[in-house]
């Protein structure tokens, strides 16, 4: 899957997908960017920075985007015309529990939702009634937010809740999650972390902060997976199922990150660097089942036995 953020919503990065339909095949779904209730213009310049030997980027978009009923009018029908069509997850954020009601609402209700299958509920953005505090760190408005997001939208839709790796046990807003009727939980999103400009003395994102991803956060994302895997026997049972994102740049990243317990896995920051990852971790991965006579479900969790 894409890993929401990282490929639009139907802008350049699905026309470069259309235009390859290799790598298109190779994608189980699309995950859109970031939609909130309202626009948003994201945060100043530069939003992007580079770390060290390319294991990594910290970003501070904002989750700028023209607000959900600009994206079900001018996004929606785009991802609709993919010649060889994809789940489409819609990734959602908002600022307050209701918010993320509405948000939900407004997708269930609109008139192309048919082509939403799933919602990804973004816990890793602030909650502004209590003060900025990330969702995704307070367990009791995990709940609150998956619950409210369930009783606003018809059952065929699957609800996805990604959680922030910024906690220091994963598995308590997993589990919280899983309480609020979570259909699967997506993990990670990105670490907090910051750079400095040492000629300037300054901290070289516009918003000072950021979100790190790529190479740099896999062996945090595999652990955060492996751990939801071995303490949560729904996890473990497959009735929740876990999509792994974090640094996925290889094959052989992917297969980790199923051994760990995931039974999906989702690609961001590799794909700017490198377009034909979604391919070549999608026929690595087969090569190295086949080979073995096995299915990819024999390998979700195996770093357990
Ligand atoms: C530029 C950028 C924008 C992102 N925007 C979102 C977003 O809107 N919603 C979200 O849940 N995650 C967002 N993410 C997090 C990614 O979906 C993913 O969880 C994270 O980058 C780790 O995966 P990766 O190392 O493969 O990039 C964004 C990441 C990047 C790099």
């Amino acid at each position: 899957m894409t890993a929401s953020g990282t490929s639009g919503h139907s802008n350049e990065e699905i026309e470069k997908l259309q235009k390859s339909p290799e790598i298109l095949s190779a994608l189980g779904a699309f995950v859109t960017k970031g939609v909130t209730l309202k626009y948003k213009k994201g945060n100043p310049q530069p939003r992007i920075v580079e770390i060290r030997s390319a294991s990594g980027i910290i970003n501070s978009i904002g989750l700028q985007n023209n607000g959900v009923k600009s994206f079900v009018t001018n996004e929606l029908p785009l991802l609709f015309k993919f010649k060889d069509p994809k789940p489409v997850i819609v990734n959602i954020s908002a600022d307050t529990v209701q918010e993320f009601g509405e948000v939900a609402s407004f997708l269930n209700n609109c008139a192309l939702s048919e082509i939403v299958s799933g919602l990804e509920i973004n816990v890793s953005c602030p909650n502004i009634k209590a003060g900025g505090v990330a969702f995704g760190t307070e367990p009791k408005y995990v709940e609150r937010i998956v619950e409210t997001v369930k009783k606003s939208i018809d059952d065929r839709i699957v609800v996805i809740t990604k959680l922030t790796p910024n906690v220091t046990d994963i598995t308590v807003p997993a589990r919280a999650a899983i309480s609020g009727g979570t259909d699967a939980l997506s993990m990670i999103n990105t670490l907090r972390g910051m750079a400095i400009d040492i000629y300037t003395g300054r901290p070289f994102l516009g918003n000072k902060t950021g979100g790190l991803s790529g190479p740099a956060i896999k062996p945090v994302g595999v652990f955060m997976v492996y751990e939801c895997f071995k303490k949560i026997s729904q996890c473990k049972k497959g009735k929740i199922p876990i999509i792994g994102i974090g640094g996925i740049s290889t094959w052989q990243d992917a297969m980790e990150y199923i051994m760990a317990g995931a039974t999906a896995v989702g690609i961001g920051t590799a794909w700017f660097i490198y377009p034909e990852v979604f391919k070549e971790v999608y026929e690595g991965m087969k090569n190295f089942v086949e080979k073995q006579n096995k299915k990819i479900a024999d390998f979700i969790g195996k770093a357990h036995a």
